[in-house]
């Protein structure tokens, strides 16, 4: 199992001012998390309570049938075309990232094992989509659109500007081939296309939010394309949820985590959290990260409607490259921060750098790993760090693999929901991201969104 550290967080560590008394607070905290645990474990098949993601890992039929597809697509298309922005696209990005071979889409077709390429447009820049366009041979290629809502106005633009190209190099019947949708079962414009056209769909389950949904088909699906191991995921995520099931917080690591977060963010005024992976394979588990902390807590009411405006800022880093930008900052800038680290013990590969130069100022390298090297730089910044009185905490992962990568995840996932509990607010609703979507709809002529347009328009005028 993935393990968590959080002895440089306690103030025996980084002083009384900047950490916590962690053994006190957790048996303080003891009951209420007990509590809380339990009571998301009764709530999470109730329909409406939007914690149908910790099913998720269960799911044998949604398995199944992403495996069935994948099989019988397997060797037509030399390229995956994922459309989606947010919960839709991060999950995806972070875990294909992270477990397929790096530089994935500049190896060959053989050293891909036959798998195709996979492409994210996770934004609406007419460039890069352009470009992207421009060098993907359409007919090898499979688009992947993926929309909860079925509206969202980045990816259906997206999909109407590539369903026009696919139409017109395929033609009107072939080109439904070269489409999956994930989106909702029953509403929402892109099933209704869908629907219409005769596209295969997948669907994002109910009661499952967008930043929630990684381990739904909006995940599987492309990894399965890929070639990822999904079942080594759902069994990296049924381990975790068993041990996630525990209600002593002496032994279960996301409650932990989440108490220490919300501590020190309440009492101690860390009011940002950084996420700064030791890989650069988890370099985008900090964005997907990111949108899973920020969204779900950061809020303006709480559950009784009190306004608190609450919620820590999630920031990513990558180390070591950050520790060349952000750590001088992270050591002596703002005492606001706590530091999150995620490790991987073993690499996939051992490195070793040459015994050269052995008469220059460099010489202390040669016969060293790479491994030795990176391993050496997060402990020695967690050290500088504490030395400075600035909390971090660890997660190291035996290995960088799909069942231990889903452990994080998932881990994070319950860290989450647990921590909105604490802070009392809606972990699973995003008013503030609906609004800026509905004012983007307003802007761009929606209909039924004219009286939104002309408010928009006369604020606009005004700034
Ligand atoms: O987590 C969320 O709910 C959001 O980030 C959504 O995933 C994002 O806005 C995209 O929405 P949709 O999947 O409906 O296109």
């Amino acid at each position: 199992m993935i393990t968590f550290d959080y002895r440089n967080a306690d103030a025996m560590v980084v002083g009384p001012e900047n950490g916590l008394n962690i053994q006190k607070e957790f048996t303080e905290y003891k009951e209420r998390i007990a509590e809380i645990i339990s009571d998301l474990n009764k709530r999470k098949d109730k329909p409406g309570q939007w914690l149908q993601w910790m099913n998720l890992g269960y799911n044998e039929e949604t398995l199944w049938y992403v495996k069935e597809y994948a099989s019988m697509v397997r060797g037509r298309f030399d390229n995956i075309l994922v459309l989606g922005i947010g919960g839709s696209a991060l999950g995806g990005i972070a875990v294909t990232e992270a477990l397929l071979k790096p530089y994935w889409n500049l190896l060959t077709k053989e050293q891909r094992d036959n798998f195709p390429r996979i492409f994210f447009l996770d934004n609406i820049d007419p460039d890069s989509i352009n470009g992207l366009l421009d060098i993907l041979d359409l007919k090898k290629t499979l688009v992947n659109v993926i929309t909860k809502s079925g509206s969202t106005a980045e990816t259906m633009s997206q999909f109407m500007i590539v369903k026009d190209r696919l139409e017109k190099e395929l033609g009107e019947d072939e080109y439904r081939k070269n489409v999956v949708a994930t989106t909702d079962k029953q509403t929402g414009v892109l099933r209704q296309i869908a629907e219409q056209e005769g596209y295969k769909t997948f669907v994002v389950p109910d009661d499952v939010g967008g930043r929630f949904s990684v381990f739904s088909a909006v995940g599987l699906l492309p990894f399965a394309l890929v070639g990822i191991d999904i079942d080594e995921i759902m069994n990296g995520i049924k381990d975790m949820d068993l041990a996630l099931k525990n209600t002593d917080i002496n032994e279960n690591i996301a409650a932990q985590y989440a108490l220490i977060q919300y501590l020190l963010d309440i009492k101690r005024g860390k009011h940002i959290s950084v996420m700064m992976p030791y890989s650069s394979r988890l370099k985008y588990v900090s964005d997907w990260y990111v949108q899973l902390w920020a969204e779900s807590l950061g809020k303006n009411t709480d559950k009784e409607g009190n306004h608190v405006h609450i919620g820590q800022t999630p920031v990513k880093a990558l180390g070591a490259t950050d520790q060349h930008s952000q750590i001088q900052l992270y050591n002596e800038g703002p005492n606001d921060k706590i530091i999150n680290f995620i490790r991987v013990k073993e690499f996939d590969t051992t490195l070793d750098i040459p015994k050269i130069f052995e008469y220059t100022g460099i010489g202390y390298l040669g016969g060293k790993t790479m491994n030795d090297l990176i391993n050496a730089e997060a402990d020695s910044t967690r050290v500088s760090l504490s030395d400075y009185e600035r909390p971090t905490v660890t997660i190291t992962m035996p290995k960088l693999n799909g069942y231990y990568l889903a452990q994080v995840l998932y881990m994070f996932e319950v860290q989450t929901a647990i921590a909105g509990e604490l802070y009392n607010i809606n972990t699973f609703n995003q008013p503030g991201v609906e609004q800026a979507k509905n004012y983007t709809y307003a802007l761009m002529g929606r209909a039924g969104y004219e009286d939104s347009a002309k408010t928009l328009q006369m604020k606009m005028a005004s700034v």
